[in-house]
């Protein structure tokens, strides 16, 4: 995120001021040129704080994010110049498009999901709010993934197919049947597993 952040804001625009996190060795061993500023859950946004997230286990990512937008947190979106977005794709709040990542006509990315490198959604796919593709994940044309879905790298999605909320879809795995809120996906053709809930 540190590099793709430094590819698409302007560096007399935008200064990255640091990173989030409970671990100050955290950068240990990175040629990162930027602190870390505290944890999460004790930092108090500034005025001209803008925020991104570089967290990729969704339950840890939408703890973290409710929580600095409960204490007023505003969130940029990032598009990396190599990806290629459609204009008339809807991308909400917070959204991270990674490099080389294709979004198509009319698709819908909800607030703060991720589209890692060359992820791919067809036209009217619909991407639901906090959920994650790895990289070369597929979401073909008028598929569908609820909230806080996990695409592994190169999981696809067949057309027109939905993806209930809180799934989880293997790296490789196909889905090409419609799935239940809460549902493991693995394997080609995806075999479906009822995940726990608490
Ligand atoms: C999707 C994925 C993350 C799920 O793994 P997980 O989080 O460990 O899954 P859970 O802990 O929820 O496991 C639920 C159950 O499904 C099983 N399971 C997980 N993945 C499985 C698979 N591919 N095939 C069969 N069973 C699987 C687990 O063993 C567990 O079984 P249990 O309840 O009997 O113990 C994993 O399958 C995967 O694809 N990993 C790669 C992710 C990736 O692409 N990362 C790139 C990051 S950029």
């Amino acid at each position: 995120m540190y590099h793709w952040a430094r590819d698409c804001f302007a560096a007399d625009q935008y200064r990255i001021k640091g990173f989030l996190s409970a671990k100050p060795t955290d950068l240990d061993g990175f040629e990162i040129k930027a602190p870390i500023l505290g944890d999460p859950l004790e930092y108090v946004p500034q005025a001209n704080d803008r925020f991104l997230f570089a967290i990729g286990l969704i339950d840890v990512k939408r703890r973290l994010i409710d929580a600095l937008v409960s204490k007023g947190a505003q969130f940029e979106r990032l598009i990396h110049p190599t990806a290629i977005v459609c204009n008339t794709a809807k991308l909400g709040t917070g959204v991270v498009i990674c490099p080389f990542v294709t979004v198509s006509d009319s698709v819908r990315v909800d607030d703060f999901a991720m589209l890692n490198f060359y992820a791919s959604c067809g036209h009217d796919a619909h991407v639901g709010a906090y959920s994650v593709l790895c990289p070369y994940a597929t979401l073909n044309g008028f598929a569908v993934i609820e909230e806080e879905v996990f695409m592994g790298t190169h999981s696809t999605v067949t057309p027109s197919r939905r993806v209930g909320h809180h799934s989880k879809i293997s790296a490789n795995s196909l889905v090409s049947q419609n799935t239940q809120p809460h549902t493991l996906v693995f394997g080609v053709p995806g075999q479906h597993k009822r995940l726990f809930t608490a």
